[in-house]
């Protein structure tokens, strides 16, 4: 059966690469450092499927048609269309259709109904913590988008039980892959409202060490009070949850975490041990 080899998160700020240049060497040099540990991670996993959870930014739905979860099945996936992302040097990236239509097809068994996509571009959302990260060589991706960008978003419960779906479906899937799952996003960060540039850094802290702790409903009811208030882009968090549901609540292990004004994200960078439990 496959095997789960590692569960990460990431931040993905744009400006992280929008306005790499204009940030101060430190600034560069504490995302450089958070990225590379990441990366050294991811590649020390040697995945062969790595199953990407992260919003997506306007690119592929808008309201006329926003799935609260969608599942790439296709063969192959479009590289980010964001010009300030042209030198992303995958134009395409392969994908797993077996891997993504069984995730579908258990999905369907354990109450989930998600939608489906046979082409999707990827976005800054899916590309920024791989091309900072260095995954190298890439994995194939299983895009999973879960809209964490417009309202009504999936409950955090509902989140994190997608990730115990996901932990299952890898569990059940035949053959000797090696799968590794990262989720981008949050922390803390608010976008196109009043509070623009705004970073709750109490809010992060606390919520990091409620993914420490393990105690899930702790960080259901910390999440369900506190992160609406917290900007608008902190609904990215729940792409962190739905990891915390894959990694069976614990043995999370943070590799960094600052909140940097210049690039207007709280930047969180972890990965879970628990995976080895399974
Ligand atoms: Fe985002």
């Amino acid at each position: 059966m496959a095997e789960l080899v590692g569960i990460y998160a990431a931040s993905h700020g744009p400006l992280i690469v929008r306005k790499w240049n204009a940030l101060s060497a430190e600034c560069r040099h504490t995302i450089d450092t958070a990225f590379n540990e990441l990366g050294r991670r991811i590649n020390a996993a040697r995945a062969d499927v790595l199953i990407v959870i992260s919003p997506d930014h306007w690119v592929n739905f808008f309201i006329d048609n926003l799935p609260a979860i969608c599942v790439g099945v296709g063969e192959t996936h479009d590289g980010p269309p964001e010009p300030w992302l042209a030198e992303f040097p995958h134009k395409q990236m392969v994908g797993h259709a077996p891997l993504a239509q069984h995730i579908v097809e258990h999905a369907f068994t354990r109450g989930f109904e998600p939608s489906i996509s046979y082409k999707l571009a990827l976005d800054h959302g899916f590309c920024v913590p791989l091309w900072k990260a260095g995954v190298a060589p890439m994995p194939a991706i299983v895009p999973v988008v879960l809209n964490t960008v417009e309202p009504p978003f999936p409950s955090v419960r509902r989140c994190f039980e997608w990730g115990t779906v996901l932990r299952d479906a890898i569990a059940g899937f035949a053959g000797n892959t090696r799968v590794a799952i990262l989720a981008s996003g949050g922390l803390s960060h608010s976008i196109g409202e009043a509070t623009m540039g705004a970073i709750d850094e109490a809010f992060d802290r606390e919520c990091l060490q409620h993914f420490a702790s393990g105690d899930r409903d702790t960080l259901f009811d910390f999440l369900d009070q506190r992160m609406a208030a917290a900007g608008n882009g902190t609904a990215e968090v729940r792409n962190w949850v739905a990891a915390h549901g894959a990694a069976t609540a614990c043995g999370f292990d943070l590799i960094h975490y600052s909140a940097i004004a210049d690039v207007y994200v709280g930047c969180g960078f972890a990965s879970w041990n628990a995976f080895k439990k399974i």
